[in-house]
């Protein structure tokens, strides 16, 4: 298997005891991370993953998404912001809706 080009990592607010707690969980992340498989599956998106990932400690700003390895991180994700993300991806473009900035 290949490394993929963008591995989209879904905030899904694991803890270290495996308990799903956390703002990104309560706003529907786990039904996010179905939504953005399926949608990777849909538009045959070759080197495109997506995973779920334990609480970035960015919980205000959920659901959080991170494009690895760019290391671009998305807050308040949305389904909408999903496609927008992929179809940058499809542009080779980065997409700017709710990136968190550097500061
Ligand atoms: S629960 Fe998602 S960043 Fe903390």
């Amino acid at each position: 298997m290949n490394k993929p080009e963008h591995h989209l990592f879904i905030c899904g607010s694991a803890r270290a005891s495996g308990e799903l707690k956390g703002v990104c969980c309560n706003k529907e992340s786990i039904n996010l991370l179905s939504y953005a498989q399926g949608e990777v599956q849909d538009r045959m998106l070759n080197g495109v993953e997506v995973s779920m990932t334990g609480c970035l400690n960015m919980c205000t700003r959920g659901p959080v998404i991170i494009d690895y390895p760019a290391g671009h991180f998305y807050e308040k994700a949305t389904e909408e912001l999903i496609d927008e993300i992929l179809d940058s991806i499809e542009d080779g473009e980065v997409c700017k809706t709710n990136l968190i900035s550097e500061d």
